[in-house]
């Protein structure tokens, strides 16, 4: 993907940043929440507070670099809490917070992460903070209906989507109108940056979900969705099939995968099924659904790049 070089720099700039305002005075709390941020991850989010920032006039830098930090640190805190409530074993290539030091300690360290998006969003004014806080709200709403399932009156599909556009799309939007902010754009680019961003989200948890069953290379333990009983799309598509040929897949899915070979056989099956098919399908249809989205963006470099971040998550789980 091609990124401005402005934005590129602004990346490097934020790394020591982000380092920064995770340290505390006590260096056990340091050195956990620096555990994952220094595990890698790939700045989604802060790149879009980058890109979506080229569309306003002059920028404070200082502020745009806080934005970014804003919602890196609270992905960041949320992903401790996440791998708690999924008792994820690895998390960016490394053992998760929950793994190394206990359940415990995961939780009161992603809290001292939020504290630190709280910290850092004050400076950026009360419409910052009030923006954070209905994220945050969103964010955590989403995971406590991921967690409760659906309702006997909801439809398991709708509401899976509306999970994932609270879970991850919130922050997802929230990212490109933070830098439509910073750059002081007009209101209709931000409409726009806001209605791409929540797609765009929600397209981004389509896809890993894809890569969840598919990769191997995702830095996390493929399966620990399909292992947790939390549903996604394709185990969605699977469920609503009436074909008699699918019923030894599904209940092994619904089965206890506890086991190393179970999970494989469950994860196998799913990988050679054509729901893996057709929820691709439905990522490269929400994928150009987000790329309209920028049609009212002036023309250039930024806005080609945000295209492209389309087209790259649909690539990624083609
Ligand atoms: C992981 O987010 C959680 C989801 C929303 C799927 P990312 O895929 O952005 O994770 P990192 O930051 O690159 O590790
Ligand atoms: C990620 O959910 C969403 C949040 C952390 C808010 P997932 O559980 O789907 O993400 P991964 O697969 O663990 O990264
Ligand atoms: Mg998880
Ligand atoms: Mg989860």
């Amino acid at each position: 993907m091609a990124v401005p070089t402005a934005v590129e720099d602004l990346l490097t700039r934020f790394e020591d940043a982000l380092l920064a305002e995770a340290f505390s005075d006590a260096p056990f709390v340091s050195e956990a929440a620096t555990h994952i941020i220094s595990a890698g991850g790939k700045r989604f989010r802060p790149l879009l507070v980058f890109l979506s920032a080229q569309f306003g006039g002059d920028v404070d830098e200082d502020d745009l670099i806080g934005a970014a930090l804003v919602v890196e640190l609270t992905h960041v805190a949320s992903l401790y809490h996440d791998d708690v409530m999924d008792e994820a074993e690895l998390r960016r290539g490394a053992p998760s917070a929950n793994a190394k030091w206990g359940n415990s300690i995961a939780i009161l360290v992603g809290d001292y992460l939020f504290s630190r998006a709280s910290a850092r969003v004050a400076k950026l004014g009360v419409e910052y903070v009030s923006l954070q806080a209905e994220t945050f709200t969103r964010l955590v709403q989403g995971q406590i209906a991921e967690t409760r399932g659906p309702g006997e009156d909801e439809k398991p599909l709708e509401h899976h989507l509306q999970v994932i556009a609270d879970k991850t799309g919130s922050l997802i939007a929230t990212s490109a109108v933070f830098g439509g902010m910073v750059s002081g754009a007009s209101p209709q680019i931000i409409d726009a940056l806001r209605a791409y961003g929540e797609e765009l989200g929600v397209v981004f948890q389509l896809s890993d979900d894809v890569i969840d069953i598919t990769s191997e290379e995702t830095g996390k333990t493929p399966g620990t969705d399909l292992r947790e009983g939390v549903p996604t799309l394709p185990t969605l598509m699977l469920d609503s099939s009436t074909n008699p040929d699918d019923a030894e897949l599904k209940s092994l899915i619904d089965g206890d995968l506890e086991s190393e070979d179970a999970l494989a056989a469950a994860l196998e099956g799913l990988r050679g099924h054509p729901v893996m098919d057709r929820a691709k399908a439905e990522v490269r249809r929400r994928a150009e659904l987000a790329r309209s989205h920028l049609a009212v963006l002036p023309e250039g470099e930024a806005k080609d790049t945000l295209a492209e971040v389309c087209t790259e998550l649909v690539e990624r789980s083609a």
